[in-house]
C-alpha cells in the first residue's frame, strides 16, 4: 500500500483529484467506484470545478456507489443517491443512467443484492474510492465482516450510527440497516484510493497501515490489494510510527 501524507484536507483533496482525473483521462469510459460521507467532498468539488473549467467529459463514464441506507429512496435528502446527485453528478454532467447505487427501497433485499453483484461483475471498477470509519469499516462493512463478502444488507454498528447522526436531526432518524458492497466487491477494483482526514480517524489509519490484517478491522484487507493508495492528512497520520 502506498501512503501519502498531505499537510491538510485541501492538499489531500488535490492529490486525490489528480489520481481520479488521470483515470478519467486515460479511459473516457472508465468505471468509477464512488463513496459518500464528508471525506470525498473536497475531491468532488474539484471534479465539478474541473468539468466546468476544463470541460472534462463524463458522458461515457459509469459509476457504481458503495452503499445506500435501507428504506431511503433517491428523493429522500438523507439518501446516498441524493447525496451523489447533489454533490457530484449534477455538477459533472454525467447521464443519470450511467450512475448506479443499490435501491434502498427494494422490497426483496436478497434479489437487490444479487442484482447489484451481477452489475458489479459487468462494471468492474477501474478505481474504487473509499473513506474509512472510525471503527475501521469501509463502505458499511463493519468489524467482523468476512473478507469474502459480496453485496449484502447490514445492521449498522452503534459507533457508525453515532458518527452519522451528525447529518440527521435526531440520532433515532439514522436508518439502522443499509445495503453495502462487500469486501470482495471492493477488492475486485483495478485500483483503490482511500482517503482519511481528522484526528478521529488516526486509530483506524494506524490499524490499516501497521496493524494485523484481520476481519476485526475491515479496512486492513486493503493491504492485500496490489494497487492501493492511502492519502491522509497530518491529523489522521498522527499515530503512524
Ligand atoms: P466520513 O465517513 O467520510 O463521513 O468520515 C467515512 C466512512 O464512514 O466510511
Amino acid at each position: 500500500m502506498k501512503v501519502i501524507v498531505a499537510k491538510d484536507y485541501e492538499e489531500l483533496s488535490e492529490r486525490a483529484f489528480e489520481i481520479m482525473k488521470a483515470v478519467v483521462q486515460n479511459n473516457p469510459q472508465a468505471v468509477l467506484g464512488l463513496a459518500t460521507g464528508s471525506t470525498p467532498l473536497g475531491l468532488y468539488q474539484k471534479m465539478v470545478k474541473d468539468h466546468e473549467r476544463e470541460g472534462t467529459s463524463y458522458q461515457k463514464i459509469r459509476t457504481v456507489n458503495l452503499d445506500e441506507y435501507a428504506g431511503l429512496g433517491p428523493e429522500n435528502d438523507q439518501s446516498y443517491a441524493y447525496f451523489m446527485k447533489k454533490n457530484l453528478f449534477d455538477g459533472i454532467g454525467i447521464p443519470p443512467e450511467n450512475t448506479h447505487i443499490e435501491n434502498g427501497l427494494a422490497g426483496d433485499t436478497e434479489a437487490e443484492c444479487a442484482r447489484y453483484n451481477a452489475l458489479l461483475s459487468d462494471l468492474r471498477q477501474d478505481i474504487q474510492l473509499l473513506g474509512i470509519g472510525s471503527n475501521g469499516h469501509i463502505a458499511f462493512n463493519e468489524p467482523g465482516t468476512p473478507f469474502s463478502s459480496e453485496t449484502h444488507v447490514v445492521e449498522l454498528a452503534e459507533s457508525t450510527i453515532r458518527d452519522n447522526s451528525r447529518l440527521f436531526e435526531r440520532e433515532e432518524d439514522v436508518p439502522r440497516r443499509a445495503f453495502t458492497m462487500g469486501l470482495k466487491n471492493i477488492m475486485n477494483a483495478e485500483k483503490i484510493l482511500v482517503l482519511a482526514n481528522g484526528a478521529n480517524k488516526a486509530k483506524a489509519v494506524r490499524g490499516l497501515v501497521e496493524g494485523e490484517i484481520t476481519e476485526r478491522l475491515p479496512a486492513s484487507v486493503l493491504r492485500m490489494h496490489p494497487d492501493c493508495t492511502l492519502i491522509v492528512d497530518e491529523d489522521a497520520a498522527s499515530l503512524l510510527s
